[in-house]
């Protein structure tokens, strides 16, 4: 079947991302854009348009606008997802050379700025929910003991990235870690790829944007996290630590000189329907949509797990021995995709749009699926990765990367060092990166992830030849 038969066709139950679930909730003015002939909103940078970098234009204006709408000083939008902001932002933090302060659980997107950037990375291990094999929020206390360890490492330390929510909308205290790190005068960028929405501030009982504690620069995946067209995202920047013309600068370096005006204008209405009546109002019956939803499941024995985000929803498989990856198979056959497919549990992304009646037609779907899996109610329990609480990679990831390497089977890879990531996607979380060693606990462990992750683990790792 050609690509384009495909994106025609097909009207399954869309629980995955783009989060406007296939065109349902896309901002309006934009849906009366899409409608008009054609291919005629398919400009680059013409004069009266501009584009993020260009001083004059309805781009300016409009990223002005939000900017001031949303109470920062500026805000860039993006054609290159939250990848590409991420990795502008990292290049603008940390000239090469120094090193930045990671989470374990950090998109694979600031390691590949790191590969480019010539950038330490300083990874710290984040706390572990073994019952699902998930990476955890950690506190003020846990950053303190990340940062006193940091110390032993002597790098000149540019700035810390924090990741939150995670994919599967777990939320941590936010204000206290951008605290902390300020109280050691180092900028934060927040990866927020999944916490759009959350400049909304339509409930007090929803965690709040990082932008509203001070974060130095925040990034948005607005195809994610707000009705957003694929490759729509905003940087958003305040206070004095960053100096803006170094963002605009590691932008121009990654940003294709051809901006799409169809992914900028969407970047504009999406950001719109967060922050405007109409869209807010929209949002929040969505929410409590979604909170029906899980109520429903959970009344109806569906083993979901709590999180800080509505409009995810979290089935625990693993609860009943399955894995998350069979199961998405499953629920696909039946006509529900999912998002995130992960061993102990499959994530479903409501989005900005209606799905009624998905309520029975899940449960039902879910005890054919208990039924007929020979499922058990054992909780399997997943092994903590066996990672120090802050480590550096025993070569520079740059260097690695670009070194000879051989292919060599995971068994035979003690000692050696990786030339590559390894990383499922999703989540996009490296197990291994460029310039790790790979001593034994790191390799048997990667062996149980891989026979976990079948599809996406290798049995082979490049490592420096
Ligand atoms: C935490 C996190 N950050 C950043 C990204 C990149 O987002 P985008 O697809 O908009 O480039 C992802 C994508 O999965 C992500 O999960």
């Amino acid at each position: 079947m050609g690509l384009i038969n495909l994106l025609s066709g097909n009207r399954s139950e869309n629980l995955f991302l783009p989060a406007h679930g296939r065109g349902d909730s896309l901002p309006e003015n934009l849906r009366k854009l899409l409608k008009l002939r054609p291919g005629i909103w398919d400009l680059p940078e013409l004069f009266e348009i501009g584009g993020p970098l260009i001083a004059e234009g309805a781009i300016a204006e409009s990223q002005k606008s939000s900017a001031y709408e949303v109470g920062v000083d500026r805000c860039w939008y993006g054609v290159n997802g939250a990848t590409g902001l991420l990795q502008s932002s990292l290049l603008a933090l940390a000239k090469p050379g120094q090193a930045v302060l990671m989470p374990r659980n950090i998109h694979k997107s600031c390691i590949q700025a790191c590969l480019f950037g010539g950038l330490t990375p300083l990874l710290f291990d984040v706390p572990f929910l073994s019952d699902r094999g998930h990476s955890f929020t950690f506190d003020r206390k846990w950053l303190q003991r990340v940062f006193n360890k940091a110390k032993e490492f002597e790098e000149d330390i540019a700035a810390v990235v924090l990741v939150n929510p995670t994919y599967q909308g777990y939320s941590a205290d936010i204000e206290s870690l951008i605290k902390e790190i300020h109280s050691h005068s180092l900028p934060v960028l927040v990866d927020e790829a999944h916490g759009a929405y959350l400049i909304s501030r339509i409930r007090e009982d929803l965690p709040k944007s990082a932008l509203f504690f001070g974060a130095d620069l925040v990034v948005h995946s607005l195809h994610k996290s707000a009705p957003g067209l694929v490759q729509s995202a905003v940087l958003w920047s305040q206070g004095e630590m960053v100096d803006p013309f170094r963002i605009e600068r590691s932008i121009e370096l990654l940003q294709t000189s051809s901006p799409s005006a169809l992914l900028l204008a969407s970047c504009e209405s999406s950001i719109k329907e967060l922050i405007e009546t109409k869209g807010k109002k929209k949002l929040i019956s969505r929410i409590e949509q979604a909170e029906d939803v899980s109520k429903f499941l959970l009344s109806n024995e569906v083993p979901l797990l709590k999180n800080s985000d509505p409009l995810r929803i979290i089935l625990h498989t693993s609860k009943f021995g399955l894995s998350g990856i069979e199961v998405d198979k499953k629920f696909i056959k039946k006509g529900i995709i999912g998002e995130l497919a992960e061993p102990g549990t499959l994530t479903f992304c409501l989005g900005f749009s209606s799905h009624k009646g998905l309520g029975k037609r899940f449960v039902r779907i879910w005890n054919e699926i208990l039924k007929s899996s020979f499922a058990h109610q054992k909780l399997c329990s997943f092994t903590r990765p066996p990672f120090s609480i802050v480590s550096k990679p025993f070569m520079p990831c740059a260097s690695s990367w670009g070194s000879t390497f051989e292919k060599v089977s995971l068994k035979d890879s003690i000692g050696r060092i990786s030339a590559e990531m390894v990383c499922p996607y999703p989540p996009g979380i490296p197990l291994l990166i460029p310039g790790e060693i790979l001593d034994e606990e790191r390799v048997d462990w990667l062996r149980e992830q891989r026979s976990l992750w079948p599809d996406q683990i290798s049995d082979f790792v490049r490592v420096i030849f």
